[in-house]
């Protein structure tokens, strides 16, 4: 049911933890499931993403999809962390069961809410970046998928 990539990020996730005094920190929940995620930025005065950790109360997949996430925007630029998107976790673990597709949205959810954290407290706008839900609403996820 899972790739072996999806069971690599679930059994060993990368990036698990948290960053003191991070630039910009971003929670999230899932609805539909009540899960929750938290992602941490170290963010350079470059607008590059020197760290990043998450902490998450989720279930496997949200395990995964966060941890490759982490690993996918390290060393990113703030406006390249902006476009990945859950679809590109995905990819990048190659696939995840349809009805765990709305576990991907959380770390995506996360990011964009962690990057609206660090815009806020450093008095700047990111293109294209929209003020985050803190739950992420069943209907939402129909939309897309
Ligand atoms: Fe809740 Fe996967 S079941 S995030």
């Amino acid at each position: 049911m899972y790739s072996d990539k999806v069971m690599d990020h679930f059994q060993n996730p990368r990036n698990v933890g948290e960053i003191q005094n991070a630039s910009g920190v971003g929670t999230v929940g899932n609805a539909k499931c009540g899960d929750i995620m938290r992602i941490y930025f170290d963010i350079d005065e470059n607008q590059i993403i020197k760290d990043v950790k998450f902490k998450t109360f989720g279930c496997g997949a949200a395990v995964a999809t966060s941890s490759m996430a982490t690993e996918l925007v390290k060393g990113k630029s703030v406006q390249e962390a902006l476009e990945i998107t859950n679809k590109a976790v995905m990819e990048a673990l190659d696939g995840l069961p349809p009805v765990k597709v709305h576990c991907s949205l959380l770390a995506e959810e996360a990011i964009h809410a962690a990057l609206w954290d660090y815009a806020e407290k450093n008095g700047i706008k990111i293109e294209g970046l929209k003020k985050p839900k803190s739950d992420i609403g069943e209907e939402e996820i129909e939309e897309e998928y």
